[in-house]
């Protein structure tokens, strides 16, 4: 019970101190029956900006408020006064206010019975620094009266130091895309002036073609406005790592920039370097690049294969990939295939590797000299295809050349008439470009084989010979027989 009535008794203490103190939405100073409302006693602005006095106030019941009135003193003045005035409500009065601030102050709520004293100034300046105080002008009882009261809002206006807001969207090559730079603070005063610059490469100013800007201010509220200029233009592979500028200007010279770096996404070709025809046994080191924003990643495969070849990155970025590979055999002859991934495109370009190789005279080369024919052949493999010469023709013109190609390998079979042809050899000639093989083939000599020959003749001699005894004999045979016949014909 007794706890109950020292609560209530704190209770109340309490709520008569709230009246002319602290309270959670601001605070209230009252002057008997005329309080005061000033939610923040101090406050900091920043010039080219503006700035909100929140204010509310109450009067006697018999007093009917009519205008409201607000001073700019020193802190240290005891009181504001006429000479002092920034805005007044009633522009019927001989009581004006500051030339410095004409136009730049306005009352938040004109129905000066919604009993609000709140008030914006615009355009702020640094010598708007001071002490701001309320009066309050009406009737009482029929009776011009006026009622001043005594909190006062201190106002510090600052260097401006916000930034304009640049948004800059996805920036892609040949496409049109639109910046926006928004100026700082949310206020009713003097338009800014928005400008763009932009600085090529190497840093210098320069701008961009057939850009075009726009501005606009969209009105939030009654006292709170946004300024926006949007820049629009073609996106180019050039601008990129650029800087745009957005630079603001308000009344009073005070200004503001931001300034960008550009990123747009780009690629340029897919370049191949490096030499393409590489000897067996020797480096094929071939360079795949592109230039790129963001990076491409780049893979080497040899067609028709899809797996990728094993590379290194000679950068640092992942835009240029080297395809080495050491000693070269001729499998590794063919069409190579760099593919570049850049964000949801593939390019690709191909390249002709071709492996070659010293011709080489083949085992099988020789010459047979039968009668007074020579042939000759000559097979010869290399890549490029080797073409055999035989400078033995250079002294004849009848003659035939028979040339097959299979695969690697050419085979040259020349046949012509010699007269006294000695025992030497000829000379065939093989060259692929890549390098010249020469070789004396040496002629064997097919003579007319006397032996068989001689054999062949002996066993004809001998079955003639044979023959003609066989033939003497049977003739004698049959003579002596005769004679026989006779000798007994002869005795019959
Ligand atoms: C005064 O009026 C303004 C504008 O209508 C409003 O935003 C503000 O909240 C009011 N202040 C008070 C204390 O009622
Ligand atoms: C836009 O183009 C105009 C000329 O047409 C130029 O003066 C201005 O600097 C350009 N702006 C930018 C940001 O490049
Ligand atoms: C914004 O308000 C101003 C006056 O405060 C007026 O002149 C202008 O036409 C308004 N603009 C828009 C887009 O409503
Ligand atoms: C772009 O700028 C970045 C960082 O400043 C730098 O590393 C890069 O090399 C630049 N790229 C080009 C193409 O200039
Ligand atoms: C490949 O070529 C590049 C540029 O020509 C060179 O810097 C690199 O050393 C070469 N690599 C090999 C293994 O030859
Ligand atoms: C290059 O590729 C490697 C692995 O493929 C990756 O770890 C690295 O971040 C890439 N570098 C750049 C600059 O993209
Ligand atoms: C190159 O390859 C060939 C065939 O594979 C091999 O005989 C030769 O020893 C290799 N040479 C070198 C230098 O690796
Ligand atoms: C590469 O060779 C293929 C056939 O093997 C041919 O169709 C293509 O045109 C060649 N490309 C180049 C660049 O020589
Ligand atoms: C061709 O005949 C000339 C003159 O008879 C001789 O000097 C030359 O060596 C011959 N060439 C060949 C390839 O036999
Ligand atoms: C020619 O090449 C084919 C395949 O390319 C192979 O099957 C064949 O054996 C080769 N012929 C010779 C004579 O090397
Ligand atoms: C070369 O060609 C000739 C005639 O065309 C043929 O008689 C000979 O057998 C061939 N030699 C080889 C090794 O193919
Ligand atoms: C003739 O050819 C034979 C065998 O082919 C060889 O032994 C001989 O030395 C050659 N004679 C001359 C003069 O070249």
């Amino acid at each position: 019970m007794f706890v109950l009535i020292w609560l209530t008794l704190f209770v109340s203490v309490k709520g008569s101190i709230a009246d002319t103190g602290v309270s959670a939405w601001g605070q209230q100073h009252c002057d008997g029956r005329y309080c005061v409302t000033l939610s923040e006693r101090e406050l900091t602005a920043e010039a080219g900006l503006c700035v909100v006095i929140p204010c509310s106030f109450t009067t006697a019941d018999e007093f009917t408020p009519k205008h409201t009135v607000w001073y700019k003193c020193e802190a240290s003045q005891h009181s504001c006064s006429d000479g002092d005035i920034i805005f007044h409500s009633n522009k019927n009065t001989d009581k004006k206010a500051q030339s410095g601030f004409e136009g730049r102050v306005s009352r938040l709520e004109p129905d000066v019975s919604q009993k609000n004293c709140s008030i914006i100034i615009n355009d702020l300046k640094e010598s708007d620094s001071g002490s701001y105080q309320l009066r309050v002008t009406g009737e009482l009882n029929g009776k011009q009266d006026g009622f001043t009261f005594i909190p006062r809002v201190t106002v510090s206006v600052k260097v401006l130091n916000q930034k304009p807001t640049v948004m800059i969207p996805t920036l892609t090559e040949g496409q049109q895309a639109t910046l926006t730079c928004t100026a700082p603070g949310l206020c009713s005063g003097s338009v800014p002036e928005i400008t763009w610059t932009w600085r090529g490469a190497g840093g210098t100013e320069s701008y961009i073609t057939g850009n075009s800007t726009a501005f606009k201010t969209e009105n939030l509220t009654a006292f709170t406005q946004r300024h926006i200029s949007t820049l629009t233009f073609k996106s180019s592979a050039e601008q990129h790592n650029t800087t745009i500028t957005c630079k603001i200007r308000f009344t009073g010279e005070t200004t503001t920039e931001d300034a960008s770096s550009l990123k747009v996404n780009y690629v340029k070709e897919v370049k191949i370097t490096g030499v393409t025809s590489v000897r067996e046994g020797n480096v094929l080191n071939l360079t795949c690049s592109v230039e790129s924003f963001p990076p491409a990643h780049i893979v080497w495969r040899k067609v028709p294969s899809n797996t990728n070849l094993q590379t290194r990155n000679t950068d640092l970025h992942n835009d240029t990939v080297t395809l080495v590979t050491l000693n070269v055999t001729a499998e590794n002859s063919g069409q190579y295939i760099c593919m570049a991934k850049h964000l949801d495109k593939t390019l690709t370009s191909y390249v002709n590797v071709t492996v070659t190789w010293h011709t080489k005279i083949q085992n099988g080369s020789g010459c047979v000299l039968q009668s007074d024919v020579l042939t000759c052949v000559c097979i010869s493999e290399g890549f490029p295809l080797p073409t055999i010469k035989w400078p033995l023709l250079e002294n004849h013109t009848q003659y035939t050349l028979i040339t097959t190609v299979s695969n690697h390998t050419v085979n040259s079979t020349v046949s012509l008439t010699v007269k006294n042809h000695g025992n030497s050899t000829v000379e065939c000639v093989s060259n692929n470009g890549n390098g010249e093989e020469r070789e004396n083939l040496l002629v064997h000599k097919k003579h007319e084989q006397p032996s068989s020959f001689g054999l062949e003749f002996l066993k004809v001699i001998f079955a003639f010979l044979t023959g003609v005894l066989l033939s003497v004999i049977v003739c004698c045979l049959v003579k002596n027989c005769y004679r026989y016949n006779i000798y007994f014909s002869n005795y019959d």
